[in-house]
């Protein structure tokens, strides 16, 4: 199969690519997105459970049959991307890494490995170097956090950070978007709304303040990644980050509100100019023309909006935004692609 891509003119490396998970919902995206970005594959396999072996899906105008996930039908690739569940990248990853293979993975299991990178290409790219196989990429909601940050950083350092998210349901994958437009057309059609399978309560009408399940401390998983991984990624271990996770009747796009205390007294203009300047950042410094998770869907930017210095902290030192971003694009699958550019651009595979 000759998918050959963009960088076939540089002579970089076509890599033979494998998909975990590929008819999942950020499986799907990943396929779009590999599209359009000319991201060179020399082969390509896709590959889910035995439930989808056989299932015929389309890329570049060629129709490629899903296979069950197993060790020899990874063993003649050069990158393996896995969205699947936690279990899959647990049993594949070192099968993955033992092969000589990269994995680039979007699910938790190794995200606070200490061999293991976290990367958001645009903030700390340079964590590829040091890669064993594995690179994970963040959760959907660290991502664009973190890359506003990342550019304020050049402005002054953040030392506290508190945020509230409305996270929109194809976070947790194609079976809570059916149970959404289930329950949405059920209240359209006077019906009764099914006991929900995916979310503890209904959600179509609603928002549950719960993303994941809780831990002893009374914080969701959710909340506590957005902690670690955002130190991780800013290289700030100390950092204090406190979240509140919040699941929203959208399906695509999540949006945070952000608080930021930084270790100096800012002005909003230097802020704007620093994220005007960031790769992947769509900056709105006019309150009204704020973008919301539709307009976020389908493309790869994060933008951020709604700028005001927080009066709650002294000196001019906090900062209040909104940010929005496609929690399958730039929270998963352009970040993995994006990861994968670099890895081949630095040689690294
Ligand atoms: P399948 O479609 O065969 O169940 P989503 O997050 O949208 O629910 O999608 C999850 C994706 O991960 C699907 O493609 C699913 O395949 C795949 N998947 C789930 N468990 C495994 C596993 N153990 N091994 C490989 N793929 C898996």
């Amino acid at each position: 199969m000759g998918f050959v891509g963009g960088f076939e003119s540089k002579e970089q490396v076509i890599p033979n690519v494998a998909v975990i998970g590929a008819t999942g919902a950020v499986g799907e995206v990943f396929l779009r997105v590999a599209e359009q970005r000319e991201f060179p594959i020399q082969e390509l396999k896709l590959l889910a459970t035995s439930r989808s072996a056989g299932k015929k899906i389309r890329f570049r105008g060629a129709e490629i049959t899903v296979e069950e996930t197993s060790a020899a039908a990874l063993a003649t690739s050069d990158i393996v991307f896995c969205s699947a569940t936690s279990e899959a990248s647990k049993k594949w990853g070192p099968i993955v890494r033992s092969l000589g293979t990269v994995m680039i993975d979007d699910g938790s299991a190794y995200r606070m490995d200490t061999n293991v990178p976290l990367v958001v290409p645009e903030v700390n790219g340079d964590d590829l170097e040091w890669h064993e196989g594995i690179v994970s990429i963040p959760n959907c909601t660290t991502t664009p956090m973190v890359l506003a940050l990342h550019a304020m950083k050049s402005v002054a350092t953040p030392v506290r950070v508190t945020a509230a998210t409305y996270q929109a349901v194809t976070g947790s994958g194609t079976a809570a978007a059916a149970e959404l437009r289930e329950q949405i057309e059920a209240l359209g059609s006077g019906e009764k709304i099914a006991v929900p399978k995916i979310y503890s309560r209904q959600i179509a009408m609603n928002v549950l303040p719960q993303v994941d399940d809780f831990d002893e401390s009374g914080y969701t998983i959710e909340e506590i990644k957005m902690r670690n991984e955002t130190r991780k990624i800013l290289h700030q271990p100390g950092l204090p980050v406190a979240a509140t996770c919040v699941r929203v009747p959208t399906m695509v796009g999540h949006a945070e509100v952000v608080h930021v205390e930084f270790d100096h007294t800012i002005e909003l203009e230097a802020l704007y100019s620093a994220l005007s300047e960031q790769t992947g950042i769509s900056i709105s410094t006019n309150p009204e023309s704020y973008a919301t998770p539709l307009e976020s869907e389908g493309n790869d930017l994060t933008y951020v909006g709604r700028f005001r210095l927080d009066p709650t902290v002294p000196e001019n030192r906090g900062v209040v935004f909104w940010c929005v971003s496609d929690n399958l694009r730039k929270g998963a699958a352009t970040n993995a692609i994006q990861i994968a550019e670099e890895l081949i651009e630095r040689d690294l595979l």
